[in-house]
């Protein structure tokens, strides 16, 4: 008898062997019955491209935190460019001259470590294909940071499904990382590797000014101008909230407005607030909110103050809160960094390597474009 019943226990232990996991979602027990499309995920802008002391305070960087510190604390969308440089694939920020993270493959694998570390939360990964990588060569790089396994398959790369799984359906299926490429042909070997545009609207990234954020749908093209349009392809919204700069727009350069980050940031308060703006699109989409929010310097704000309210997040668990970091207690004085860190896209354009958006040229004291071409980091 007590044989029997140990061999009929034995597999239901095992069946289930970490009960933790029906206790919290993405860093509450609220999420976990709700479904993927239908919660907000607290985007990271641009990820893998710091400014801070590994960067020389980089005015290319656009967060604070690192990766996996920013997973730590609770976003749950990592954004970032992949760039060909040298044969390998980089992740870099507009040009390879100008900030290279490193090996995409290498990103990657600190992402791998997190989700092992980490079992009970999805995360969202979304790839600028900058240099035009095919689903095979992308493919590569996640099979060389072994993270392949972890990857939710839709069921067709062909269009946006009607609804998404539960966070728990996923934890439990092991397939807690969603990759979205911008852009791809897409390719049936690769069944993880989506094509963004045809899961994921946008509204408007380009604001210079804070009175100028947009609820208004811009890509893809299919879904411009109509939020009905877009709410009815069954796309997930992505509201992008950050601002750059405006003092050197007429030379074509824009940055991340940092000083003004707070705000931009901040759950209620001054114009451009993430809180209001979100409110203001949740009811513009007809009460849908958005599923992803991506803003720059996420620690800031702090930003996941309006996820947590948009999700009904009260009882947060498991996030560790940061303290500021050096390079963001000097928020505003980053204007002399946008003419040293050009300067390495000029002496790169001079030895016959031509970055992307054009040669840089000292201009009246100003570094400018010699081909007119602009540069948004
Ligand atoms: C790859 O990941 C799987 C699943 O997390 C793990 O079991 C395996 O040991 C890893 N392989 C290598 C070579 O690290
Ligand atoms: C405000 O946004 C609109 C539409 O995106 C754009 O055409 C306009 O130039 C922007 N104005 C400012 C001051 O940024
Ligand atoms: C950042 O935004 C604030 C608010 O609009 C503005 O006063 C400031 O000049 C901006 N900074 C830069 C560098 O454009
Ligand atoms: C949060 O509550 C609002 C209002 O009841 C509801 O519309 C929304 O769907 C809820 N969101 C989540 C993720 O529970």
């Amino acid at each position: 008898m007590r044989a029997f019943s140990l061999l009929v226990l034995l597999p239901v232990a095992l069946a289930n062997p970490l009960n933790v996991r029906s206790t919290a979602c993405n860093n509450s027990p609220d999420l976990c019955s709700k479904s993927y499309g239908e919660i907000t995920h607290l985007g990271a802008h641009d990820s893998p491209f710091v400014r801070d002391s590994t960067t020389s305070d980089s005015v290319a960087g656009d967060q604070y935190y690192d990766t996996p510190t920013q997973l730590d604390a609770g976003v749950r969308l990592v954004t970032g460019q992949v760039h060909q440089s040298n044969s390998q694939w980089h992740l870099c920020h507009t040009s390879c001259d100008l900030l290279d993270a490193g090996l995409l493959s290498s990103w990657l694998g600190d992402i791998k470590t997190w989700l092992d570390d980490n079992p009970n939360e999805v995360v969202t990964v979304l790839l600028v294909n900058s240099d035009s990588a095919s689903a095979s060569d992308l493919n590569t790089e996640f099979e060389t940071a072994n993270i392949t396994s972890y990857a939710y398959e839709p069921t067709s790369l062909d269009s946006a499904p009607t609804s998404w799984p539960t966070l728990q359906t996923m934890i439990n299926d092991g397939k807690r990382l969603v990759v979205f490429i911008a852009s791809l042909t897409t390719s049936s070997s690769y069944p993880y590797l989506m094509d963004e545009f045809t899961f994921v609207w946008e509204n408007p990234y380009n604001v210079i000014s804070p009175s100028n954020f947009s609820c208004v749908p811009q890509r893809p093209s299919s879904v411009s101008g109509s939020a009905s349009t877009a709410l009815s392809s069954n796309r997930l919204p992505l509201m992008n909230h950050f601002l750059y700069s405006s003092d050197l727009s007429s030379l074509g350069i824009e940055y991340p407005n940092a000083s003004y980050v707070s705000t931009t940031n901040a759950p209620s308060g001054g114009v451009g607030n993430l809180g209001s703006t979100a409110t203001k699109c949740k009811s513009a989409w007809d009460g849908r909110q958005p599923t992803f929010i991506l803003v720059d310097f996420f620690n800031r704000g702090p930003a996941i103050e309006t996820v947590d309210n948009l999700n009904n997040v009260t009882n947060a668990v498991g996030r560790t809160s940061l303290t500021t970091s050096a390079a963001e207690s000097s928020d505003g004085s980053t204007i002399s960094n946008v003419f040293k860190d050009l300067v390495g896209l000029a002496e790169a354009a001079a030895a016959g390597s031509t970055p992307t958006m054009g040669n840089w040229i000292w201009v009246g004291g100003n570094w400018g474009s010699v081909l007119g071409g602009g540069i948004s980091l």
